[in-house]
């Protein structure tokens, strides 16, 4: 029997600070409102050059340097995100090429809010079934790129960041011991952002827009959000608690989806718990999506709030809708990485850059030398017709 450790946890933040008051000067609301109602103070925001590739990769590549694993023993990837630069490539095709991680499977996984606890079930599965010796389970987001600037019942939520943990497998008992996926699509247009342009049937003329959707920016009915969340948070920790055969007393520490202080306190009322047992960062990160369990995570670990032989659950709820929680026996001490060894580590990664250009040059030269246009000089060939 295999069991699914997480020896590394990273994330990663944009410099950039934005915060409530900044947002009343940009649109109708004030820094009371927004704390009072959601607990959120300043979030961060990707400056142009980021993407949530970029994002992922520096989260991952913390998660590496915790975890000593070297990127090249990497087996799977998965990227839990709704902010993609792309549909394909993936993001985690783009996080594998950037860590140079040569062995590993990469695909992005779409759950939302939800998307770090779905992507770790599924990794601790792959890895207790022993179809991979480790996994690199990541939440990103840039959120900022996807918010309508001018709706304050949606900007003042979300924030951009990444999170990430490194799972292996282990011979002794732990790690990721149940899990809890679910989801009601009857919800999905309660918080939805459409993939593209949304117009499916563009000679039929704008009255066919899906749902009404003219643009591609988030778009939510707080108050049944914050309904469904109050449920099915409760409601998700009792029965994965149960699977693993413990009770709420036996948790230490719960890493909520960061969404809201509110929800979390009406959650811990339901459960019959002091909110203190949950931990939350969204006063300083916003909603960061699939990156919020991951990087309170990171900040709880760096807040000495979780202990060899703790239990801890990861809860996440959001678009779908969709839920999900964990619970993870936090057992294994990684090793300390020296510093020149976390350097030269920083090294390979440039190296890995270079490797993947020399690649792309060789794809071209040999498109050159077989005589097969690239598809750009085929578009400027289309251009030219
Ligand atoms: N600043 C000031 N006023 C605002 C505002 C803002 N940013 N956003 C909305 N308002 C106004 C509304 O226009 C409304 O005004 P009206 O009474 O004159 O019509 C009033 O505040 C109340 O709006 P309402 O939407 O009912 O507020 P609320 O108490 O439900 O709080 C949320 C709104 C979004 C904070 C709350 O519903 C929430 O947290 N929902 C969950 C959202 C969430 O977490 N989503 C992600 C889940 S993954």
């Amino acid at each position: 029997m295999k069991y699914a450790h997480i020896v590394g946890w990273g994330s990663f933040r944009p410099d950039k600070i934005l915060t409530n008051n900044d947002l009343s000067r940009m649109v109708d609301t004030s820094d009371e409102w927004i704390y009072t109602r959601t607990g959120i103070r300043e979030r961060r925001i990707a400056s142009e050059k980021e993407t949530t590739a970029t994002l992922a990769f520096e989260a991952a590549a913390r998660a590496l340097e915790r975890a000593d694993l070297h990127p090249s023993q990497v087996e799977l990837i998965i990227v839990a995100t709704s902010t993609p630069e792309y549909i394909f490539p993936s993001t985690a095709c783009r996080v594998q090429d950037y860590l140079g991680a040569t062995r590993a499977g990469a695909f992005d996984l779409s759950a939302a809010c939800s998307g770090f606890v779905y992507g770790l079930s599924m990794a601790s599965q792959a890895i207790q079934t022993e179809s991979v010796r480790n996994a690199v389970v990541i939440g990103a987001e840039t959120m900022s790129r996807v918010l309508d600037w001018q709706d304050r019942g949606t900007c003042i939520l979300f924030g951009d960041g990444a999170g990430a943990v490194v799972l292996k497998g282990s011979s002794i008992p732990g790690g990721v011991m149940a899990n809890t996926l679910r989801s009601d699509g009857s919800g999905g247009n309660l918080l939805s952002l459409p993939a593209v342009y949304h117009n499916p049937m563009p000679m039929l003329g704008p009255e066919y827009l899906h749902n009404g959707h003219k643009k591609n920016t988030v778009e939510m009915n707080g108050r049944q959000v914050f309904r469904f969340a109050t449920q099915v948070i409760a409601s998700s920790i009792e029965e994965t608690i149960a699977k693993a055969d413990l009770t709420i007393d036996d948790i230490a520490l719960i890493v909520p989806h960061q969404a809201n202080t509110r929800i979390i306190e009406t959650a811990a009322k339901r459960l019959k718990i002091p909110a203190e047992r949950f931990y939350m960062n969204v006063h300083a990160v916003g909603n960061t999506s699939a990156a919020s369990i991951p990087i309170a995570l990171c900040d709880a670990v760096h807040d000495g709030r979780l202990r060899p032989d703790d239990n801890v659950v990861f809860v996440g709820f959001g678009g779908g809708l969709t839920w999900a929680s964990s619970v993870v026996k936090w057992n294994v001490t990684p090793p300390e990485v020296s510093l020149p060894r976390r350097e030269w580590r920083r090294a390979r990664y440039i190296a890995a850059r270079g490797r993947s250009k020399l690649k792309k040059w060789r794809r071209k030269l040999i498109d050159r030398v077989a005589g097969s246009p690239t598809p750009h000089a085929r578009m400027r060939d289309a251009d030219r017709k």
